[in-house]
């Protein structure tokens, strides 16, 4: 039960993503299952834990009886269940690789160029859409609080809302949310404000986000009335009331800097020192997407390399790209992008004894990601455009010693929160990104300090139990 909440002690907690947070595979014949990590999972299992409910998502598999076993077993002894959907070849490629991915991805990220507007898609999208909506119908009752995270599912609240009116439903945008100029590109523009209407709660990363937000509703809804200020608006639309919050999305501070500590971590990370021994380790890990502005990093560092030739056999990058998305064009063009880039700055600068960048195309343990953030003297996390960017908040985190620094791009979501301790860049400023190198690598100790201290005391402080505390203060407002 969800305390504090009207409707309390029967309400419970309804969680509906595009994923449910475990991956299938055939092991030696045998059916396993994995519990994804990342984000969203660790911000949002513990609640289900506390408060019981359901996480409702896409099994990205095929029904079974070994599958629905396997569900089952992931939950048991615990309050909470997974409520798996399962999407035909034709759905998966038009709601997630189409509308969702090759829409509304690249248009929130401004890159409206990258954008395929097909009709199917959209028409699949709505389907999908309903889908995941009435799957939230047959499994929970009106009175649960019902949570409904990311782009791949803005429509989820129209559904709901045709049966049962008076249901409670929030959202959070993990992504940005784009200005007006751009979101007027997109065809289905009214239809998709409408449905965010259809949420009595929507939270996003940034102020950014949220000014977005309501300049898109006021242009192509002005029937609208808005109400409020700062980092809480109110919209009133003919359906009822919306109320769009900023709320920052983070990371178990303490968790992860425990395990951080630990000795595994810290002697594996010992041993990545070891293996580039003298060298300034920076390091880029990003999943394989064109928004995370990996080919332009690389080309940043290769500008340091080329023009000031005394960082050679200083400076090493060891860059780890998680391969996503690829059944999509853009994404399978970017990989080879990448590692064009990559052999060519290699076959350009090596020598002997000395790798420049070190290139990694796969994902890596949560144990090897954390060892690899405490090795990195530097973290250089350059997007183009992002939602929050975690990366940055779990390297700061890693560095218990308060040593270490984060160049962050100044268009992460992360900006705002980090920009008093870390090296703030444009990611499209070549000159300017390798000039952030030079001066990170030239950082007195006592100012690396001074940064990081500052850095982790605001993770610390607005970590993932304050961004839930938020989402729960946010609905007694909505009541
Ligand atoms: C971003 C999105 C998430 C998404 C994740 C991985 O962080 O905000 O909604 O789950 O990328 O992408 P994928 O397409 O593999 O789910």
């Amino acid at each position: 039960t969800i305390s504090g909440v009207k409707g309390a002690p029967s309400t419970s907690l309804v969680v509906v993503s595009n994923r449910i947070p475990l991956s299938f595979a055939m092991e030696q014949g045998k059916l396993t299952a994995t519990p994804s990590s990342g984000g969203l999972v660790s911000a949002l299992e513990p609640l289900l834990k506390e408060h019981g409910g359901v996480w409702i998502g896409s099994a990205g598999t095929q029904d079974s009886p070994e599958i629905r076993a396997q569900l089952k077993e992931a939950t048991c002894g615990h309050h909470y269940h997974y409520e798996p959907l399962f999407l035909s070849e034709e759905e998966q490629a038009k709601y997630y690789e189409g509308f969702s991915n090759e829409v509304l991805w690249p248009l929130f990220h401004d890159l409206q160029t990258h954008c395929v507007f097909k009709p199917i898609y959209w028409d699949f999208y709505r389907r999908v859409n309903q889908k995941f909506a009435e799957a939230v119908l047959h499994v929970t009752r009106e009175e649960d609080i019902v949570w409904v995270q990311d782009y791949q599912l803005l429509q989820v609240a129209t559904s709901i809302r045709a049966q049962r009116p008076r249901s409670r439903i929030a959202f959070f945008l993990h992504i940005p949310f784009p200005p007006p100029d751009i979101f007027e590109k997109l065809p289905w523009r009214r239809e998709i404000l409408q449905g965010l209407l259809d949420y009595d709660f929507i939270g996003l990363q940034t102020e950014r986000d949220q000014r977005n937000l309501v300049a898109c509703l006021r242009t192509f809804i002005p029937e609208i009335k808005l109400d409020g200020r700062g980092d809480h608006r109110k919209v009133v639309s003919a359906r009822g009331v919306t109320l769009i919050q900023v709320m920052p999305i983070s990371i178990d501070f303490h968790e992860l800097a425990s395990v951080a500590a630990s000795e595994a971590v810290s002697s594996r990370a010992a041993e990545i020192r070891c293996e580039s021994p003298g060298l300034c380790i920076a390091l880029g890990i990003d999943r394989l997407d064109y928004t995370k502005g990996i080919p332009e990093r690389l080309r940043a560092f290769r500008a340091l390399l080329r023009d000031q030739p005394e960082f050679r056999r200083k400076i090493t990058l060891i860059q780890v790209v998680v391969p996503s998305r690829e059944n999509i064009p853009r994404y399978q063009e970017l990989h080879s992008e990448v590692e064009k880039l990559v052999s060519s700055v290699n076959g350009e600068l090596a020598e002997p004894g000395w790798t420049p960048i070190q290139y990694m195309h796969r994902s890596v343990s949560h144990e090897e990601l954390l060892a690899l953030y405490k090795a990195a003297h530097i973290a250089l996390v350059t997007p183009l455009k992002d939602g929050m960017n975690l990366v940055a908040k779990e390297y700061c985190a890693a560095h218990v010693e308060d040593d270490g620094v984060l160049i962050l791009s100044e268009f992460a979501g992360a900006a705002p929160e980090l920009k008093t301790g870390a090296i703030l860049v444009n990611p499209y400023d070549e000159v300017g990104v390798a000039n952030a190198l030079k001066q990170a690598i030239e950082m007195p100790v006592k100012e690396q300090r001074r940064r990081m201290l500052r850095l982790r005391h605001q993770i610390q402080s607005a970590d993932i139990h304050h961004w839930r505390d938020l989402f729960f203060a946010s609905l007694k407002r909505v009541e």
